[in-house]
């Protein structure tokens, strides 16, 4: 039996999951997996490759020829997709225009959720998403349901996005987040819920080492 600890956040788009998560992951010194990535490289790849989105073979084919990896350097995250470095990319429009549609397929969750949960077998690790409690980690011993206010979170993903892209438009990240969430809450296939045992973690009002203290306060009885 094995007695690593995995620490499972889930929560909207752009709501500092990925941000708590590397602080949590190094204060800890604990892996950082970055679920979100791998839904985008995947949607990245059939961008490229027009794959079908209603042809099940031309996915099932897709998925075989799509490697995946993380290259954990300095708490980012670095990804590969059949071995081109590609984590810039997978944070552009084309890719989160996309992702969504991507991310409900059957097929497409199925393979990364067995990648993921092979990836928390034995090591110790925080992993963000948005079904990381409810499906691929349900007995995780600590789970955190991160949600703020749209219209915050769409300025603080603004800011991210128009140091690269100055022609981005507030309007334009907030329709996406707000599409996102619609997509993300009523898809069939995992939709995102909170897990009955996650602990709610309204961020609107905090910064992120408030956020990190009060995740650390819930992680430290795991650990004695
Ligand atoms: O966390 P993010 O915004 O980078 O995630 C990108 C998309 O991937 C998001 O719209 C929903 C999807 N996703 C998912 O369905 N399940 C996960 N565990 C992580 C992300």
């Amino acid at each position: 039996m094995s007695n690593n600890i995995v620490i499972a956040i889930d929560g909207y788009s752009s709501c500092g999951k990925s941000t708590l998560a590397k602080a949590l992951a190094q204060k800890l010194h604990f892996i950082y997996v970055d679920s979100g990535a791998m839904y985008r490289a995947v949607t990245l790849y059939f961008l490229r490759h027009a794959v079908d989105l209603n042809d099940h073979e031309e996915i099932a084919e897709a998925l075989k020829n799509i490697h995946l990896n993380f290259h954990s350097r300095d708490y980012q995250t670095h990804i590969t997709l059949n071995d081109e470095e590609v984590s810039d990319e997978i944070r552009q429009m084309p890719v989160s225009d996309n992702v969504s549609g991507v991310s409900a397929l059957r097929e497409v969750r199925h393979e990364m959720v067995k990648q993921q949960q092979r990836m928390g077998k034995s090591k110790n690790i925080v992993m963000d998403g948005r079904d990381i409690g409810t499906t691929v980690f349900p007995d995780a011993p600590l789970k955190i349901f991160m949600t703020a206010d749209p219209k915050v979170r769409a300025e603080r993903r603004f800011k991210e996005l128009h140091e690269k892209n100055p022609d981005i438009t507030l309007e334009e990240v907030f329709e996406n987040i707000a599409h996102r969430d619609y997509l993300d809450t009523t898809r069939v296939e995992s939709p995102l819920v909170r897990a009955k045992d996650a602990i709610i973690l309204d961020n609107t009002n905090m910064t992120p080492d408030e956020q990190l203290d009060f995740a650390l306060d819930k992680v430290n009885p795991l650990l004695s």
